[in-house]
């Protein structure tokens, strides 16, 4: 099975950005425009705009996503939201281990391992992001920090569940900083990564997996980055903020 065959998702992640009204007008001018989508079309939106966000999407081809979830199914974990609860909402897809968990909240491989296990138990999808930082890509040691974010991230996975995973390669060094990775430079990481997968589930298994490019991917830079070979789709910040170019990126994963 080679791209064709594999589903492209582009997913935006709106970060911290977007109160309930601006949710609602954003997402009004998001679905009047993005319209016979090819791709998965999905906006992972703040938790507490989940519920106000999947009204706003209600008939068209957007759906939304969170942009994390905790491994336990409830208890004492105060500021958290459980796999359960965003199933009760509709949601099929979560970001884990984004790097500004993994920078800013002491998100780890194992955490991330976690998380991504709870959504799957829950028919949820994990959008898992592993990448590199600046430091480890000048020190050539990229491979060897996608090798362990990957080992270490789908731990105990079946390949079954590798199936209903999404791996997004976000270069750390390219997230909002208007930096992107050459579409080269992000195809060797991509296609690596499929090796990889190849190595600890089976290369048919692999083959089946979504690899998403994220870190400043926008409407110009986008068809390059979604033509190459192991790149399925995109994980975009900043350029999903703003529906005119978000749907060029949908349109040019055509
Ligand atoms: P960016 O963010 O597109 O603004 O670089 C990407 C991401 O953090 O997922």
């Amino acid at each position: 099975m080679d791209k064709q065959n594999r589903q492209v998702v582009i997913a935006g992640n709106w970060k911290m950005n977007k109160n309930a009204a601006e949710t609602t007008a954003l997402l009004n001018e998001m679905t009047s425009i993005i319209k016979d989508a090819d791709c998965k079309v999905l906006l992972c939106v703040p938790a507490i705009n989940i519920s106000t966000a999947v009204e706003a999407v209600k008939g068209s081809c957007i759906e939304i996503g969170a942009q994390n979830c905790h491994w336990a199914t409830n208890g004492a974990f105060t500021g958290e939201i459980s796999a359960d609860m965003l199933k009760s909402f509709g949601i099929k897809y979560a970001i884990i281990g984004h790097s500004e968990r993994r920078q800013y909240f002491g998100e780890t491989d194992k955490t991330v391992n976690m998380r991504s296990l709870a959504c799957l138990e829950n028919g949820i999808t994990p959008i898992i992001c592993v990448g590199e930082n600046l430091e480890e890509r000048e020190k050539d040691i990229t491979k060897d920090v996608i090798k362990t974010q990957i080992e270490a991230g789908l731990a105990g996975f079946t390949s079954e569940q590798l199936h209903n995973t999404i791996i997004a390669y976000e270069p750390v060094w390219a997230i909002g900083t208007g930096k992107t990775a050459t579409a080269e430079q992000a195809e060797e990481v991509c296609a690596y990564i499929r090796q990889l997968l190849g190595e600890i589930f089976c290369p048919n298994c692999a083959k089946k997996v979504t690899i998403q490019y994220g870190g400043s991917m926008n409407a110009s830079n986008a068809k390059e980055l979604l033509s190459m070979p192991n790149i399925d789709g995109g994980l975009i910040g900043g350029a999903s903020l703003k529906a005119v170019d978000f749907n060029t990126i949908v349109e040019s994963a055509k």
